[in-house]
């Protein structure tokens, strides 16, 4: 292992196979958007046409492709942010894009996203605290909320930050500090698929090794699936994928 914690791919031996279970099955994936033309039209724009792939349990998937080809508008769709215009995505052989409001509750669970800009997903006005419990609140994880706080702890701990972290604000940590709050957010909910869209672009190079080796660890630990959005691939050297 290298200083800055980067761990040899070879040392991480991990390689797709025939037999592995499929969690994220899409097919078909489209979304258009209408855009506004003229003073009163508008018109049809195909952000994502005719998506289709497969995401396995315990492995990665990456997306790679040029500024606006749609990485993004593909993530957000599948986390029903956006909403689809055509196709399916069968997790664990449920159409999750069919799904109403409630039945989709518990695989929002399931199904995390995590954004290039931490700063911008985590509530300014909350502490880490805050932003770490209120998710754990809403999906019942935790008896109470001194249970929830414990789980609060513990995560960080996970991620590699002290429990003092907890009484502080996000406008006080790093980015790559900011990126770990953000990472334990996402695993207060003890997701299955975690949609990474350019999670550790802004970072440096130095810590983006830790925060990808962060999240290697943690595949490794609750067999996660990733699907890693990004324009270019500086982390496929240390993440041995699939690239779709
Ligand atoms: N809400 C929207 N309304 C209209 N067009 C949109 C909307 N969101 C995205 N687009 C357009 O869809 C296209 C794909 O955008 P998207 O953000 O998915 O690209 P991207 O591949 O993630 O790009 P980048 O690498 O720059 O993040 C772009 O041309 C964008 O302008
Ligand atoms: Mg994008």
């Amino acid at each position: 292992m290298r200083p800055d914690g980067y761990t040899e791919p070879a040392e991480r031996p991990r390689g797709y196979r025939a037999d592995d279970e499929i969690v994220l099955d899409v097919k078909g994936l489209s979304k258009t958007f209408d855009v506004r033309h003229g003073l009163f039209g508008s018109r049809p724009f195909h952000a994502v046409k005719d998506v289709s792939f497969q995401l396995a349990r315990g492995r990665t998937l990456g997306i790679v492709g040029e500024s606006g080809s749609g990485k993004t508008t593909v993530g957000l769709t599948l986390v029903r942010l956006h909403q689809a215009s055509t196709g399916q995505a069968l997790f664990d052989g449920q159409d999750i894009l069919a799904m109403n409001a409630r039945q989709f509750h518990p695989y929002k669970r399931r199904l995390q996203i995590i954004f290039q800009n931490p700063y911008a997903s985590l509530n300014p006005r909350f502490t880490v605290e805050q932003i770490l419990t209120e998710p754990m609140q809403l999906h019942g994880i935790g008896n109470d909320a001194g249970a929830r706080i414990k789980l609060a702890r513990d995560w960080l701990d996970r991620v590699g930050l002290p429990a003092s972290a907890l009484q502080r604000y996000p406008h006080e940590f790093s980015g790559g500090q900011r990126q770990r709050i953000a990472i334990a957010r996402c695993l207060t909910l003890q997701p299955e698929v975690l949609i990474c869209d350019e999670s550790v672009s802004a970072l440096d190079v130095s810590v983006q090794a830790q925060v990808l080796n962060l999240l290697q660890d943690l595949q490794d630990e609750f067999r996660l699936s990733y699907l890693f959005i990004s324009h270019d691939r500086p982390w496929s050297s240390i993440f041995p994928i699939r690239c779709w």
